[in-house]
């Protein structure tokens, strides 16, 4: 039996499955993030923390929790947490990778085609009961998706899913870079790996998933933007912070790039001003990705038995830091 805090509002399915193993479980149910003192006071003396992608637990934070012994965030990225730290104070730290996938590469499609197609844009137009008669010259005309290349930044298992989408579903050209060849992505999906300018320079619609790393911070500015097509879309749906805000918004401005669909970004929740006011081949969400009711139950299940298995001493199944001491 231990003590856990879960930072935020959970599925019932897990806080039971933790209770069933007889651990108390403290739970902040609401959609409030907990302030970091708050946090720290709630999760002193508890052996678990259950957190969310917005819980910044840093070595400070760690310091404060002496009796921590595992971390489990409830996402695959984990930018969130100073790993390093955790592995020097012998705390294991676990996420959810896999789950998440499928439902990931479909927003980015989703995301990719808003964009487009101008699909919030027409349904605003709607909305404001403009539509008043079909024509061939229509204010919404998008461009093609079929027979486009897409770069693909990032190889992983949300990318190859983007890849797969691509080539099967709609006949897309997929180019991709990535910090090892995926030789499957390239047999089944014909993907071709290209070095990172040569992507920039050929596609025309561009999609990010690396995770967030020093490496990773702001790999799209202006250089980036000003290498790619006039008439290129770029979406990100890994972390706000690869792509520069602020670059990116002069990109569009000043035509350099056609548009962009964002569903994480630099400074989550704010979004900067400018993006906010572009309709034009600009779509917004609020990091959704894996928001779908199937894959958040998914993700808290994941969770919930990470943690279980770290509080038994066992090596969870989605042990971030393999080199901790404490198993
Ligand atoms: C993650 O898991 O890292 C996503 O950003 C949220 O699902």
């Amino acid at each position: 039996m231990a003590e856990i805090l879960i930072t935020r509002s959970v599925f019932k399915e897990a806080v039971n499955l933790l209770e069933k193993e007889l651990h108390i479980v403290d739970i902040n149910d609401s959609d409030r993030i907990l302030p970091i003192q708050e946090l720290v006071k709630r999760a002193h003396g508890k052996a678990g923390l259950i957190c969310l992608l917005n819980d910044k637990i840093d070595a400070e934070v760690m310091d404060k929790l002496p009796s921590l012994k595992v971390i489990s965030n409830i996402a695959v990225g984990y930018d969130n947490i100073d790993i390093a730290g955790a592995t020097q104070r012998g705390i294991m730290v676990t996420n959810t990778p896999g789950v998440l996938t499928e439902t990931t590469a479909d927003l980015t499609f989703a995301l990719l085609l808003g964009a487009a197609r101008r699909l919030p844009e027409a349904d605003q137009y709607i909305r404001a009961g403009l539509f008043k008669n079909w024509q061939l010259m229509q204010p919404h005309m998008g461009v093609d998706i079929n027979g486009k290349t897409l770069g693909i930044v990032g190889m992983g298992a949300i990318g190859q899913a983007v890849a797969k989408r691509a080539k099967k579903g709609f006949g897309m050209r997929v180019i991709y870079y990535s910090s090892s060849r995926k030789e499957s992505a390239e047999k089944e999906y014909g993907a071709e790996f290209v070095e990172f300018d040569k992507l920039l320079s050929l596609s025309d619609f561009i999609s990010i998933h690396v995770p967030l790393t020093e490496k990773t911070k702001h790999l799209f500015s202006t250089q980036e933007f000003q290498a790619m097509k006039n008439t290129a879309i770029i979406i990100n749906t890994a972390r706000g912070p690869v792509v520069d805000e602020a670059a990116l918004v002069e990109a569009i401005k000043k035509g350099q790039i056609r548009g962009a669909a964002l569903d994480v970004f630099e400074e989550e929740p704010k979004v900067h001003p400018e993006l906010v006011k572009m309709k034009e081949n600009v779509v917004l969400a609020p990091h959704i990705g894996s928001a779908s009711i199937e894959t958040r139950l998914r993700m808290a299940m994941m969770a919930a038995r990470n943690m279980v298995e770290g509080l038994k001493g066992n090596r969870p199944p989605n042990l971030v830091n393999e080199d901790v001491t404490s198993l």
